[in-house]
């Protein structure tokens, strides 16, 4: 299954380099970052706070533009929101004032779909997310991993081909986190979008992800590409004992120790 959905890159980056401001105020984020995601792949993406993960993302998505450098989606360069791709930001961005039906439906609503459509969409992807008989209620009333749960499903709602990840199961408890874990490898197995996860936790990357992207500190590059060489399906409870997760640990923690020296 892997290989037959896995031949074509979906994402390319190629030769980022970006710069905040200018001249001495200016910040060097990133120098030379180039990145090919396959399609149907779930990538994850590690590397030291500030070095410019959320920012790459946004390129990724047309949301900003580099200093240098391209983003192509399906060979063709992205230069605005296109629709295709889906972010589950780094806060989950959830509307206080409204209910989790209409949190969800929102992106289908800018996207002028039919309110039959709609609500059978909102129903079904809620359903999958284990949110059945909450679509009333308001962000303030689920739980952590509900929030969480409900900002991944307004992103799968609109059936993105591209689903990108920032650090979406940060500040969630151990076991509710491993829940998440297990829930997302189940939501991408139906399907199969391609991801771009970021993430802190290197057992999570390992848990979740095909290939490990490390990136350095600030102005940052791609230290390494680390396939992880572990069978699916994936316990991510028991990825610890698995066949090969302490020499991928290992090889994941020594290029974020590389990434660290100064370029
Ligand atoms: N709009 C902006 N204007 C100026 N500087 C910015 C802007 N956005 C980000 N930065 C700077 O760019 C760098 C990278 O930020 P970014 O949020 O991409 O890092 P990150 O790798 O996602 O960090 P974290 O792991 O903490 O989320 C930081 O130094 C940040 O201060
Ligand atoms: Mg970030």
């Amino acid at each position: 299954m892997t290989d037959i959905v896995a031949q074509m890159p979906a994402v390319e980056v190629r030769g980022l380099s970006h710069t905040f401001g200018r001249g001495a105020s200016g910040t060097e984020v990133m120098r030379n970052v180039s990145l090919s995601v396959r399609k149907g792949s779930f990538v994850s993406i590690v590397g030291p706070s500030g070095c410019g993960k959320s920012t790459l993302l946004n390129f990724v998505l047309g949301l900003d533009l580099p200093t240098a450098g391209t983003v192509l989606h399906e060979g063709k360069p992205v230069t605005a929101t296109q629709g295709k791709m889906g972010l589950v930001p780094q806060d989950d961005r959830l509307m206080p004032w409204s209910t989790a039906f209409d949190n969800v439906a929102l992106p289908l609503k800018i996207r002028n779909w039919e309110p039959a459509r709609i609500r059978s969409a909102v129903r079904d992807v809620l359903h999958k997310v284990r949110l059945d008989g909450f679509e009333s209620h308001y962000p303030h009333q689920l739980s952590g991993g509900m929030r969480k749960r409900l900002a991944i499903a307004r992103t799968l709602v609109y059936e993105s081909e591209v689903l990108l990840m920032d650090e979406p199961f940060g500040n969630i408890d151990a076991q509710t986190r491993m829940d998440l874990q297990r829930e997302l490898l189940d939501l991408w197995e139906l399907s199969r979008p391609t991801v771009i996860f970021i993430t802190h936790d290197l057992t999570e990357a390992i848990a979740l992800s095909d290939e490990i992207v490390v990136m350095s500190r600030r102005p940052s590059y791609c230290v390494a590409r680390i396939e992880v060489p572990i069978e699916r399906p994936r316990d991510p409870s028991r990825i610890q004992l698995a066949d090969g997760f302490k020499e991928c640990y290992a090889e994941v923690w020594s290029a974020m120790q590389r990434g660290m020296v100064t370029a």
